[in-house]
């Protein structure tokens, strides 16, 4: 059985995917901890009516980043997870935070890294004028929104897009993409090998699945 823990910031729809599949699949996990550092973010709530353990650790309760870390640090070990999720996590994390949960933390970022990097992705792949866009699974790597890439999700943009519709439908890929690649790690079918993602097969055999979803791919 592994043991999961989800750090989220905000309303946590991506920490419910990953929930709601874990429940529906019958995964070898269980979440054990969420972990907001925002008091009342709606993703707290959230988390508790799927009867998930939450924890809040607020960082403007601590005198900067690594008094932060070091408490957060402190909440994630005392589960003794397998994996940490950032599902929506709004803070930086230092290269020491990273390294200590190396090989077991993974990120979504909104949009097809390396493209866009950092906030306001659906805004700025409007603005760039990019006909594809979507949404990364990755390890954390020590660059912000960087790291080997587990799986990525991709579309077309509209003519009449905006940001907001955008987002939605990124979104409605993350659900999909986020929970489909932390489902590898349970099954142990990640490994990284010279920087970049291979996919093992799933025990007992079947097709390879695609690491790209979407409307393209
Ligand atoms: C998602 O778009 C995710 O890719 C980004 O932050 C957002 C979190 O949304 N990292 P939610 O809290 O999971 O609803």
């Amino acid at each position: 059985m592994k043991k999961i823990v989800v750090l989220i910031s905000g309303r946590g729809s991506n920490m419910t995917a990953i929930a709601r599949t874990c429940a529906a699949e019958g995964w070898p996990a269980s979440i054990v901890a969420v972990i907001c550092n925002r008091p009342g973010a709606e993703g707290l709530a959230v988390a508790e009516a799927l009867g998930l353990p939450v924890r809040v650790v607020d960082h403007r309760r601590h005198d900067g980043r690594e008094a932060f870390e070091a408490a957060l640090a402190r909440a994630i070990d005392a589960e003794a997870p397998d994996l940490v999720v950032l599902a929506g996590f709004m803070r930086i994390l230092t290269d020491g935070f990273v390294r200590r949960y190396a090989g077991r933390l993974l990120n979504i970022h909104p949009s097809l890294l390396p493209a866009f990097p950092g906030l306001d992705t659906h805004r700025r792949a409007l603005a760039a004028g990019v006909r594809v866009h979507g949404a990364t699974v990755h390890f954390v790597g020590t660059e912000v929104d960087a790291g080997p890439i587990v799986a990525q999700a991709a579309l077309a943009v509209r003519d009449d897009d905006t940001e907001q519709t955008l987002a939605q439908r990124v979104l409605e890929l993350e659900h999909r993409l986020y929970p489909m690649a932390v489902r590898w790690f349970v099954d142990d079918r990640l490994r990284i090998e010279g920087g970049r993602v291979v996919l093992l097969p799933a025990n007992g055999g079947g097709p390879p699945e695609p690491r790209l979803i979407g409307e393209i791919g």
